[in-house]
């Protein structure tokens, strides 16, 4: 585990950023994994001003969305469909048919699992895989339980995440009750994992993911056994974990991501 703590959000957004560029520049036709939320909205804006600067291209990367909710429709504002689009693809270079998001709305939703999933695989194995972190541990849409996934399913929100969540609704029984989600199988596959993790609310549970039992009951805590995770904190984030550093060396900060690729 590489793990990078910066002093606050705007220099976490910008070396998130960089780290993809650095992979695009490398592998312009490279396969993305990419996450929605509120973090990585900063991430998205630094990723478009490289773009804007020409400092990179997506023109031959293929995106793979981490999930979508069920029943919301692309022009819904909430959908994530729709977030990407608002906060990253529009602004950018990438071709429209090379992003990819599982479809909500498909009438068949097992059907539209098998089809994502066909879809991820052909497209080889994602290079970089961005993911943020729920409150109570869950990554994409893989909720804390008694089992986990390996491909691409339909999950019941927790309520934790609905409720986490109601700030993109008007009211929270808008929030959906089901969402369409990679599974850990296909997360894990990724070359690389970059963890983004911001604000002193997830400090408790970063702590929990990096540094305690491997569980299904905190799907991020699987990470751990990731060969190749990055983990991105803001001091707040990172509050419990820089306690930890500095009693017993866990996991030495390291300060950039170069040799990654
Ligand atoms: P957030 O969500 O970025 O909006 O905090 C993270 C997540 O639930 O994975």
């Amino acid at each position: 585990m590489k793990l990078n703590i910066f002093a606050n959000p705007n220099l976490l957004h910008e070396a998130a950023a960089q780290t993809i560029v650095r992979l695009l520049r490398q592998k312009p036709d490279a396969v993305l994994g990419l996450a929605t939320g509120g973090t990585p909205v900063g991430i998205y804006e630094a990723l478009t001003a490289a773009v804007r600067r020409r400092e990179v291209s997506f023109a031959r990367v293929a995106s793979f969305n981490l999930d979508e909710y069920v029943g919301l429709p692309p022009d819904h504002p909430a959908s994530y469909r729709y977030y990407m689009d608002q906060h990253l693809f529009r602004h950018i270079d990438i071709p429209p048919e090379r992003t990819h998001i599982p479809d909500g709305c498909a009438a068949d939703l097992e059907r539209e699992c098998e089809r994502y999933d066909r879809l991820l695989q052909a497209a080889g194995r994602i290079d970089l895989m961005l993911l943020g972190l729920g409150h109570n541990g869950h990554i994409g849409f893989n909720e804390p339980g008694r089992a986990l996934h390996s491909k691409t399913h339909v999950a019941i929100l927790h309520p934790q995440t609905r409720e986490a969540n109601a700030r993109f609704f008007r009211t929270p029984e808008e929030v959906p009750t089901r969402a369409i989600t990679m599974g850990l199988g296909s997360i894990f596959s990724a070359r690389t994992i970059l963890l983004v993790v911001k604000g002193n609310d997830k400090a408790d549970i970063v702590h929990r993911a990096l540094t305690g039992p491997i569980t299904t009951e905190c799907p991020a805590s699987l990470l751990q056994l990731h060969p190749r995770l990055v983990v991105m904190l803001d001091e707040g984030a990172a509050a419990r974990i820089k306690c930890q550093t500095t009693q017993n060396a866990f996991h030495e900060p390291v300060d950039s991501t170069n040799g990654l690729w």
